[in-house]
């Protein structure tokens, strides 16, 4: 992570195989990687298997649903590609935030509508045209231009970096402000 975080716990909602997990271990970080699919966790603790000096864990859970840890239990989290499969962006958050300890970053990196461009032109669309439902079977629904920014600070976040170099995509990182 840049800002300025060179260690710690991560949070990773939506992890995946763990890929970020594991990365972020080997940078001194510890890691708990979070996903709704019970493949992918399985996929991801073989693999921490293989890399035991790593510490990076995983488990099973949904974002949608209150967040299985204590308030403060992280010192950062990270979502990639996967926060436009919350279906209230704003509760998300907010679980998010609690969570997180005062001062900590959140990195993101989300499905948007793209700015200035069609619609069907967006990746998501194509996929969903193709007959492809996210693993809740409802679909994923990118972010308005703008939007994450405006509930991030309702959650009680400030951004401190942005990087909209992806049409599709917006990458923010906020840091977690007074609860
Ligand atoms: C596109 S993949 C991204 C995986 C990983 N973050 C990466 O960047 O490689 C999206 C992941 O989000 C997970 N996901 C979708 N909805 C979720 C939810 N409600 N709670 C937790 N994970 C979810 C999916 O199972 C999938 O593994």
């Amino acid at each position: 992570m840049r800002q300025g975080a060179s260690g710690g716990h991560v949070l990773d909602l939506g992890c995946g195989t763990g890929d970020h997990c594991f990365e972020l271990a080997r940078r001194g970080f510890s890691a708990t990687g979070v996903d709704f699919s019970h493949e992918m966790v399985a996929r991801a603790s073989e693999k921490a298997a293989g890399e035991p000096s790593l510490a990076a864990t995983f488990q099973q859970g949904d974002f949608n649903q209150p967040l299985p840890f204590e308030d403060g239990a992280f010192d950062h989290v990270l979502s990639a590609f996967a926060m436009h499969y919350a279906r209230k962006p704003a509760a998300v958050l907010r679980e998010i935030r609690r969570v997180m300890r005062e001062g900590g970053l959140f990195l993101v990196i989300t499905a948007r509508r793209p700015r200035g461009r069609r619609w069907y032109t967006h990746p998501l669309m194509a996929i969903r045209r193709a007959g492809w439902k996210s693993t809740r079977g409802r679909g994923a629904h990118p972010f308005e231009p703008g939007e994450l920014e405006r509930l991030l600070a309702q959650a009680g976040f400030a951004v401190v970096d942005r990087d909209e170099g992806i049409a599709w995509a917006v990458q923010l990182v906020a840091r977690a402000g007074p609860r």
